[in-house]
């Protein structure tokens, strides 16, 4: 559908504003949000290693910063020959604001490689219902 292509292009466009001076490793993602805006966001890495932001914690800041808390769709776009699926840290964070059954689009600079759902990368998850 046109809306997961546009989402797609979204995370491959981002890719190219990722600061990975360090892994140059670049990584974009792109948030579909319940107001049916795109939500984007690249990785932004640091001297002090650790301190770097992923690019799904920096496309759900700039959701966030939009007012939206819904994840209807994330696409996430790196190179390699490897699938870049999220990190484990980023699967949780996704899961803050999607469902189970959210799609997560895994694509490169081509486009998509792979579909798959929060609750096929982060089964059992503790989220926001644990502590209601
Ligand atoms: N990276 C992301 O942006 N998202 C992920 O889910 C995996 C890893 C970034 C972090 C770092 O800047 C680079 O990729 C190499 O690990």
């Amino acid at each position: 559908m046109q809306q997961q292509k546009t989402l797609i292009a979204a995370a491959i466009a981002a890719m190219d504003k990722a600061y990975a001076p360090y892994s140059k490793f670049h990584v974009g993602a792109a948030i579909l949000a319940a107001d049916g805006k795109i939500h984007s966001g690249c990785n932004v890495e640091n001297a002090a290693y650790p301190v770097g932001n992923c690019a799904e914690a920096s496309a759900i800041s700039a959701m966030v910063l939009a007012g939206q808390s819904k994840i209807l769709a994330i696409a996430v776009a790196g190179a390699g020959d490897e699938l870049c699926t999220p990190c484990g840290g980023c699967r949780q964070r996704i899961r803050e604001f999607a469902e189970p059954e959210t799609p997560i689009l895994i694509c490169d600079t081509k486009g998509l490689r792979y579909t798959t759902t929060l609750a096929e990368l982060l089964p059992l998850s503790f989220g926001p219902d644990n502590l209601s």
